[in-house]
């Protein structure tokens, strides 16, 4: 089991430019820092699983977008960390992070990458040139999506995972059926999963009750990932952490974890967060057969 961490503990800067890391130095941290640089560090063959929420690239208007019904403003992502000059610079970025799990992913480990359809083709695209191989694409269904803007297309109420190996011949990679058949739409565990946006007390806000992140992903998507694709006692790598969702939700599952994140705001509230006990808002339902 993993033991109780203390939040101040949590935290790894590092600040000695060492060459590598031993993974006892870097269990259960956050790492704060370049993802580019950090994930070079990290032993080879050393982690089970990776989640990946990489930067959208929505390359959202100057002006702000207002709502076509009630004129309200929309709240997109204008953080700086998700602009790129042009679809080159974003494929540079998400190619040389994807080089690097493969070095550190274990021979029969998973990978998980969430976009939306502004980056995710071009993203699975260089999974499968990188050698990557494809399992599923899970759905995220949100049944209280963001509404229409200008009331020119249809409302995007989705997100798509991707699942993958290494490579299309590793078959012994974690995968619990009864859990994917639990969570999953439909009596055959479909790979669509209907979960809210993260929202209420969940949802971290500052001083001024703004939210902190523009992103933050919602605990049960984290848990179903885990229970269906880790066991306890593994380690899973989120290198691209924002408020440490990841590793909140794989502490409470008895999970090892290690995230990288660059901004050191979102770094204090993930510390703040790991105070806090995690409550999962849904209890695990039984299906009819
Ligand atoms: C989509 S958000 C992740 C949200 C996260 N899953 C959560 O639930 O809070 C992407 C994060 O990547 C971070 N990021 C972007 N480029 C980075 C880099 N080169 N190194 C480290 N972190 C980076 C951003 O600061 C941002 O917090």
């Amino acid at each position: 089991m993993v033991k109780t961490l203390n939040p101040k503990n949590l935290l790894f800067v590092d600040s000695d430019d060492k060459q590598h890391y031993s993974l006892k130095q870097i269990l259960n941290k956050i790492i704060e820092g370049d993802a580019l640089e950090i994930l070079k560090k990290i032993p080879e063959k050393s982690v089970d699983m990776v989640f990946m929420d990489p930067p959208y690239f929505l390359q959202l208007p100057k002006k702000k977008l207002k709502r076509w019904n009630v004129k309200t403003d929309v709240e997109g992502v204008e953080d700086d960390w998700d602009k790129f000059s042009s679809f080159e610079e974003y494929d540079i970025f998400i190619k040389t992070i994807l080089l690097e799990l493969r070095r550190i992913l274990k021979e029969n480990g998973t990978i998980w990458v969430i976009s939306t359809y502004h980056s995710i083709f071009r993203i699975g695209n260089i999974m499968q040139d990188l050698g990557f191989w494809i399992l599923n694409n899970v759905l995220w269904l949100k049944p209280n999506p963001m509404p229409n803007w200008l009331g020119v297309r249809f409302t995007n109420a989705t997100e798509t995972m991707i699942w993958a190996t290494l490579g299309k011949d590793v078959k012994k990679y974690t995968f619990h059926k009864e859990k994917a058949k639990e969570f999953g739409i439909g009596k055959v565990g479909a790979n669509v999963w209907e979960i809210p946006l993260c929202s209420g007390k969940e949802r971290l806000k500052d001083e001024e009750g703004k939210k902190i992140h523009s992103t933050q992903k919602p605990v049960e998507l984290l848990r179903r990932i885990i229970l269906s694709t880790t066991n306890e006692e593994d380690i899973i790598l989120d290198p691209l952490a924002g408020l440490g969702t990841t590793g909140y939700v794989a502490k409470t599952l008895a999970r090892n974890f290690i995230m990288i994140e660059k901004e050191e705001r979102y770094n204090k509230a993930t510390l703040r967060r790991f105070e806090l006990p995690l409550i999962f808002k849904y209890k695990e339902k039984k299906k009819k057969e």
